[in-house]
């Protein structure tokens, strides 16, 4: 089910964790360098999951794995010399030490494509150009998930009209 709200929302539910992670493999599979992808929603409710699917699909060497307690972690690829970021936010205080880490030396960078746990937590380091992605607990089912995506800015709505087409045929 992927009822489309507007031409840059999107929402799915997931039924599972495998379906989570397959959906992020096919969104994986498009992002261009450049691209930022902001994942929102309470502990345990899928971000690290649908960030290993966008790794994979990607084509990231290594499985990734919850840079919780590093904050970044890196990941290449062999077609080319873009660089996978993924970064959790959840043990910072704001956007200030945030900043610390060094976010901005390769958000939106081109040759940077980059995944944002708890990106909320720095709201103001966070390009204009973003695709926002918030995952939230479906009541009565342990196992759901609602998933919303919002694009800003052209180049990831286009990257999201995309995704609709490939992953749900519309
Ligand atoms: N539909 C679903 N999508 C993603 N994860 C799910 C789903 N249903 C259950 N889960 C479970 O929820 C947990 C999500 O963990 P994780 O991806 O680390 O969350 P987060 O990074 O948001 O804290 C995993 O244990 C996963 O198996
Ligand atoms: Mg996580």
């Amino acid at each position: 089910m992927a009822p489309i709200l507007d031409p840059h929302t999107l929402e799915f539910v997931s039924r599972n964790p495998t379906q989570t992670h397959r959906l992020g493999v096919r969104l994986g599979a498009l992002l261009p360098g450049g691209a930022v992808v902001c994942l929102e929603g309470p502990l345990g409710a899928g971000k690290t999951r649908f960030a290993q699917g966008i790794g994979r699909g990607w084509g990231a060497e290594q499985t990734l794995i919850s840079p919780t307690f590093v904050l970044v972690r890196e990941y290449d690829r062999a077609e080319d010399d873009v660089r996978l970021y993924h970064v959790d936010l959840y043990r910072i205080s704001g956007a200030e030490e945030a900043f610390g880490l060094g976010l901005d030396d390769f958000l939106g960078d081109e040759r940077a494509v980059c995944l944002i746990e708890w990106a909320e937590r720095a709201r103001s380091l966070i390009p204009p150009e973003h695709l926002w992605v918030r995952l939230a607990f479906a009541d009565g089912d342990p196992l759901r998930r609602i998933i919303n995506f919002t694009a800003q800015g052209e180049r990831h709505a286009a990257l999201l009209r995309r995704f609709r087409r490939e992953a749900f045929g519309v």
